[in-house]
């Protein structure tokens, strides 16, 4: 009599699922990415770094535009050491983790003193800024090292595949490891670049968060998650703790030219190095109330309450910007925009306020 029928259940320690078939599907499906070369070519470690760093926590539609404006302001390395790190974090306001625009600026000089980007994971693990997962990146994707950059794309691949179901982050280095195991295949130590890439697109095409597309996908077969029909619900996630709400001011002081009064946060903690609005009246004046604005950050929501006034000249050797095109953090634009509704609903933009 055959043995019971029970759904395969793969493991870390199994074979792996064949990366030529994964390969094979990314030369033919890959999304076209302008930090990425043509399939077996090496890409340029600064293009890698850049798009690395930009990527982390943000998705590559925001990025799309930033990663532009960087590589023609700065066309190699050495031209972003160059600048100053107030112009790089102007360039990078909206992007969001101000401490990665300055760590940005740190690496480049780094890299333009050492004259080019290591090529060994050990010396990328040396530069500001450059954890495992950036090293990794680099490593596979512009030198060809035999390494697994472990995102959230291949962490959720790994934990289907592989039918993981103890929660993130308690589970997050038994994923890392079975995602791991994934480099053992021949054809993926000898493309991991591509291989890296690939798993990144399954990631972010086919093995989706919510409603993966397992009809079409290379490895369906492979796939313990499928196999047992749970891969929508894996990876699974310990609940978080709700956010703590904090609240806060803001004060935009305009000129009659429509400039507003900016200052430049402490290079350190939140918002780090940016410009940004003052939390205290930097005037004496009659402040209006502009309502307020909502944001999230990682650890807490702020409702920052904004308070408007125009004077007709700024106080002398204040740091001001035209508020239409003020180079600061989200949360900051949010607040001017709300600031000059308040002023256009006063009528005639306040001006003799
Ligand atoms: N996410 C992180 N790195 C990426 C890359 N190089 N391509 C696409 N998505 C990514």
């Amino acid at each position: 009599m055959p043995a019971a029928q029970s759904a395969p259940v793969a493991h870390a320690s199994s074979s792996p699922p064949p990366a030529r078939k994964l390969l094979s599907w990314y030369h033919r499906h890959r999304r076209h990415l302008p930090w990425r070369s043509a399939p077996g070519e090496h890409a340029d470690p600064y293009h890698v770094w850049l798009s690395e760093i930009m990527l982390q926590q943000t998705v590559v539609a925001t990025v799309r535009p930033y990663y532009a404006r960087f590589l023609e302001t700065y066309p190699t390395v050495q031209d972003l050491a160059a600048a100053s790190v107030e112009e790089v974090c102007a360039l990078w306001a909206g992007l969001g983790y101000y401490a990665r625009a300055r760590n940005l600026h740190k690496c480049a000089v780094a890299v333009a003193e050492l004259g080019e980007f290591p090529d060994c994971i050990e010396g990328l693990r040396a530069l500001p800024g450059v954890g495992p997962y950036t090293a990794n990146a680099i490593g596979a994707i512009a030198f060809n090292l035999p390494v697994l950059p472990v995102d959230g794309n291949i962490e959720r691949v790994a934990a289907r595949l592989f039918a993981i179901t103890a929660p993130l982050p308690g589970s997050k280095k038994t994923i890392a490891t079975a995602a791991e195991a994934l480099m053992r295949d021949q054809a993926a130590r000898q493309a991991p670049g591509d291989f890296a890439q690939a798993l990144f697109d399954l990631g972010a095409t086919i093995c989706t968060p919510k409603s993966p597309a397992c009809a079409i996908c290379p490895w369906r077969e492979h796939c313990a998650a499928h196999a047992q029909g749970i891969a929508p619900s894996l990876p699974a996630k310990a609940k978080k703790p709700e956010r703590p709400r904090r609240e806060g001011i803001a004060y935009m002081l305009l000129d009659a030219q429509d400039n507003v009064l900016l200052l430049r946060r402490p290079p350190s903690g939140l918002l780090g190095g940016m410009l940004a609005l003052p939390d205290t009246p930097p005037v004496k004046t009659r402040w209006r109330d502009a309502g307020a604005i909502e944001h999230i950050f990682t650890h807490f929501a702020l409702t920052l309450s904004v308070k408007v006034a125009r004077v007709p000249a700024l106080p002398a050797g204040a740091l001001h910007a035209p508020v239409g095109t003020a180079p600061v953090p989200s949360v900051m634009r949010k607040a001017l925009d709300a600031g000059c509704l308040a002023l256009n609903h006063a009528g005639n933009g306040n001006r003799s306020a």
